[in-house]
């Protein structure tokens, strides 16, 4: 069975043509059947009646140029080309012939004599199948009032051939309708099938849009016609319609709940910034006060500026995110030709500082590399990326940054020989929080946003960030559009 609607309904349209038209015809074709069988009947009982003078009579009344053999009542006026004649007596058949083209008689052979013989004298048609040329005939055989009984009869072969022909007009005519159905049927059912396809062509296009994320709004609809619910159809297209707009209000108050939240993040990060400064600042000043101050009280102050340091340092990371979800704009990223060889230089020179237990390497080519962006958000990236590679691997790891241009792209890759991102951890590393739990991080201090700011900020610049990590070998890459 085919799979389409359309295919199905054609398919039953052309069956059902198909069954109808047959069965009409046959039917007319029984009908036609019965009334030409009606019909020879009355030819035959008139051609018996023009008989009956001459059963059984002398040869008196013979057509002038009517052959010998035939019986007498064949010759007689009216008898029609084909009518067949037999006179039998006691001694079997004594007469016999059929009237052929120009009226001749022509004679039965033994074996049709035998099955006229056969006839009983009921005065009832009987089919018989001569045989030979002849074919099919209709016969009756009557009394003759001088003993014995005369059989005639008529070639059904009229009939048969009139069927056959009206037979064949009947599959003609079953052709032509199975071939306009077919045509007219594809043609209207595609037609009435036109509304469900631009149903479907709206779910698509609804289903392709990028719902997860960002301020969406859904302004696609199906237009009124296809949403009127008289109609089938219309009533998918309307219950849509009702989905969409469910799911566009629903879209409204996630976004607005969604930026609110961002809003707040924004605005907490920002408040926080001038506490936490005079924090450090008060905390550095009572540090300061040399001798006044007992020993344990300034390295508690110590601890609180690190700490208020650390603070400060995470939420200016949340306080970046929140702007970069929000936009490039509120960001405030700049969008200035970079040099990344530079940047990258001075970065592998603060981490050799920082990292004297590593052994560091750098390789550049040959021309400056530059891409498009905000210098201060991707030195961060640069930073992010070699203080991982520094903090989360044991002293003697090797690590070595590399860039390179490919196709209009700019690559930087960090890649280290130490332990690696543990497997359970790679496919969120890049989420906010994700960290792993080893007690090197704890004791780094670590929070896990440094590779989400390093995913942002890269998607910010258009481009994005792809980790390839196992024990001994694990590599970042951060792809940006090249500045041309
Ligand atoms: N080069 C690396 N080698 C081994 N593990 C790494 C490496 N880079 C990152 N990781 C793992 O990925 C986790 C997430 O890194 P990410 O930079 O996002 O956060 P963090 O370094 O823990 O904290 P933050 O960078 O905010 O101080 C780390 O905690 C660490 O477990
Ligand atoms: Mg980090």
């Amino acid at each position: 069975m085919p799979r389409t609607l359309r295919a199905q309904l054609v398919a039953v349209l052309v069956l059902l043509t198909a069954a109808i038209t047959l069965l009409v015809g046959a039917s007319s074709l029984i009908a036609l059947e019965r009334q030409l069988t009606a019909q020879l009947e009355q030819q035959l009982t008139a051609a018996i009646t023009r008989s009956t003078p001459g059963i059984g009579s002398p040869d008196d009344s013979r057509h002038p140029d009517q052959d010998d053999d035939g019986p007498s009542f064949l010759g007689l006026r009216g008898q029609a080309e084909g009518t067949l004649g037999a006179q039998i007596t006691d001694q079997g058949v004594v007469e016999s012939g059929v009237i052929g083209s120009l009226s001749r008689t022509l004679p039965l052979t033994g074996a049709q004599q035998q099955l006229l013989l056969a006839l009983p004298a009921d005065g009832r048609s009987h089919e018989v199948h001569l045989g030979g040329d002849l074919g099919e005939y209709l016969v009756r055989a009557v009394e003759d009032p001088r003993g014995g009984r005369a059989v005639i009869g008529l070639p059904t072969t009229g009939i048969a051939r009139t069927l056959a022909h009206q037979a064949g007009n009947v599959v003609w005519v079953a052709l032509i309708a199975v071939l306009l159905a077919v045509v007219a049927g594809s043609v209207l059912i595609r037609l009435a099938l036109r509304p469900l396809r631009r149903v479907a062509a709206t779910a698509r296009r609804v289903a392709e849009l990028p719902l997860e994320r960002g301020d969406v709004t859904l302004h696609e609809r199906l237009p009124d016609r296809d949403a009127d619910p008289r109609t089938e159809v219309g009533q998918v297209g309307g219950a849509i319609n009702r989905m969409l707009d469910h799911i566009d209000a629903a879209l409204a108050v996630r976004t607005a709940s969604e930026a609110r939240m961002r809003r707040f993040v924004a605005d907490a990060s920002h408040e926080l910034r001038t506490p936490l400064a005079s924090v450090r600042g008060y905390a550095e000043l009572t540090r300061r006060q040399n001798g006044d101050v007992p020993e344990p009280i300034r390295q508690a102050m110590s601890r609180v500026e690190a700490e208020s340091l650390r603070m400060t340092g995470l939420v200016e990371d949340l306080l970046l995110l929140a702007r970069l979800d929000e936009s490039p704009q509120a960001a405030a990223l700049r969008h200035e030709e970079v040099d990344l060889s530079a940047a990258l230089i001075d970065c592998v020179n603060d981490a050799r500082l920082l990292g004297p237990d590593h052994h560091w390497s750098l390789d550049l080519p040959p021309e400056p590399v530059a891409t498009l962006g905000d210098d201060a958000r991707l030195r961060q990236v640069l930073t992010n990326l070699l203080t991982n590679a520094r903090v989360h691997t044991p002293a003697g790891t090797r690590v070595r940054a590399a860039l390179r241009r490919r196709s209009g792209q700019v690559v930087v890759e960090v890649s280290d020989d130490g332990p690696g991102i543990a497997p359970q951890l790679q496919p969120a590393v890049f989420d906010r929080f994700a960290r792993g739990d080893t007690s090197r991080s704890r004791a780094a201090g670590s929070t896990g946003l440094g590779l989400a700011i390093v995913a942002s900020v890269a998607q910010a610049h258009g481009g994005r960030v792809e980790l390839d990590s196992e024990p001994g070998r694990t590599m970042i890459r951060v792809v940006l559009p090249e500045a041309r």
